[in-house]
């Protein structure tokens, strides 16, 4: 039997992006400026965060149809399986990204030009490595 997991967010994603149509289609650190908002009892984990560092974010497209397993490339238009691809549709809808902090002011960070909905579940940050 396949055990259950469960995720608790640790917080929201404020972005420009009230609907899906209007979301980009991947991150671009050039993009406008977006807020990690950690929920107020988790503040402490932030400590050693700096302005600069990038960092690993990992968030849940909870609007994304998870029994797709193959669909077509939004890239070469070719068929391939979900795995193959970064869509939002997938069993376990996660999104990530890699970015630099912009600021980060008490529980907020900021960061540029995240690619999902406003008010998306923030699920953990972490430090990037190099190559990610
Ligand atoms: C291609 S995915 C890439 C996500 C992430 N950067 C990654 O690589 O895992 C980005 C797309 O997900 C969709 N999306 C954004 N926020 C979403 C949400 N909360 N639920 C479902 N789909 C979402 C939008 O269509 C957006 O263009």
């Amino acid at each position: 039997m396949t055990p259950q997991t469960t995720l608790k967010p640790i917080g929201e994603i404020v972005t420009p992006y009230k609907v899906l149509a209007d979301c980009p289609r991947n991150i671009d650190p050039n993009g406008p400026p977006c807020e990690l908002v950690l929920r107020g009892d988790l503040r402490d984990g932030l400590l050693g965060l700096a302005t600069g560092q990038r960092i690993l974010i990992l968030y849940w497209l909870e609007h994304a149809e998870r029994s797709v397993l193959r669909q077509n490339s939004r890239r070469t238009g070719e068929l391939a399986g979900v795995f193959a691809l970064r869509t939002p549709n997938r069993p376990n809808p996660i999104g990530v990204a890699v970015l630099p902090i912009e600021q980060i002011i008490d529980s907020v960070i900021t960061v540029r030009g995240l690619d999902c909905l406003d008010g998306t579940p923030l699920l953990d940050i972490k430090p990037a490595m190099s190559g990610e």
